[in-house]
């Protein structure tokens, strides 16, 4: 592994053994955040391969385990979609489980991607601010995945946002079909306290293996995210392990 103590890997038999873990831990420290602090802060990461886990979130038996009342959700990133689009993050978690959940809309702190991206960005840095106070944002768990490219939110490879040191949030304006996008900035997801990849399938392989064994990690977004006060787990199937040299915690 990269020799950072505080990266954790297990690897799982398939993508449903995957979510249910992160479901477990997503149960097991919401609880023991709120109970220590009163509130547990969340942003949710988009893709495909936090479905099963946002599923499993809308259903017995983790639904009723979770203080939703105490839980606030933001999100790693956004499309620039309307709520409503089938690319929204929003709509994916809404639909998985923020519409099953006894959820204060309150405590739903959406990207607005129906907005221009600089606009959505702005409204969303306030509403960062006024919650977390003034400073950098410190979540605590943040859901990442990572695209074969090693991006990660919507930070990808070469874009001037990876040295942004200033803003909590960015606008990102994409020329491929994959949308323009809202992301936070490397700050926010290196001030986390705990931060969980999810990353499944054989075509995750080459990237997990760079980014986790490559020694060349700097070059990936995804690498970059080094908590200064957090650790970092990572959460992968047989598939996504294949091509790592040393044996992983299952
Ligand atoms: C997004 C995500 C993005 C995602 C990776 C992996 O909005 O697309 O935030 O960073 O996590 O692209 O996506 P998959 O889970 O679909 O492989």
């Amino acid at each position: 592994m990269t020799g950072d103590p505080g990266l954790q890997v297990r690897t799982f038999q398939d993508r449903e053994a995957l979510s249910r873990a992160a479901a477990d831990l997503f149960v097991s420290l919401s609880q023991s955040t709120i109970a220590a602090q009163g509130r547990f802060a969340v942003a949710l990461s988009g893709g495909s391969t936090p479905k099963g886990l946002y599923t499993l979130l809308g259903a017995a038996p983790y639904r009723e385990a979770v203080p939703w009342p105490r839980v606030h959700l933001f999100w790693s990133d956004e499309r620039c979609v309307p709520q409503d689009h089938p690319e929204s993050n929003y709509k994916l978690a809404y639909d998985a489980f923020l519409s099953k959940v006894s959820l204060p809309s309150e405590n739903i702190h959406r990207i607005r991607g129906e907005e221009e991206p600089g606009k959505a960005a702005r409204v969303y840095e306030d509403d960062l601010r006024r919650f977390f106070g003034g400073g950098v944002p410190v979540f605590d768990l943040l859901l990442l995945g990572a695209g074969e490219d090693g991006h990660t939110a919507s930070l990808f490879p070469g874009s001037p946002s990876l040295h942004e040191t200033t803003r909590v949030a960015l606008p990102v304006y994409l020329e491929r079909p994959k949308r323009d996008r809202v992301t936070l900035t490397l700050p926010v997801l290196n001030r986390a306290a705990h931060v969980l990849f999810l990353a499944s399938g054989r075509a995750k392989a080459d990237v997990v293996s760079e980014i986790l064994e490559g020694g060349n990690v700097q070059r990936y977004p995804a690498g970059l995210v080094q908590p200064v006060n957090g650790d970092v787990l990572w959460l992968i199937d047989r598939e996504a392990a294949v091509k790592l040299r040393k044996p992983v915690r299952t």
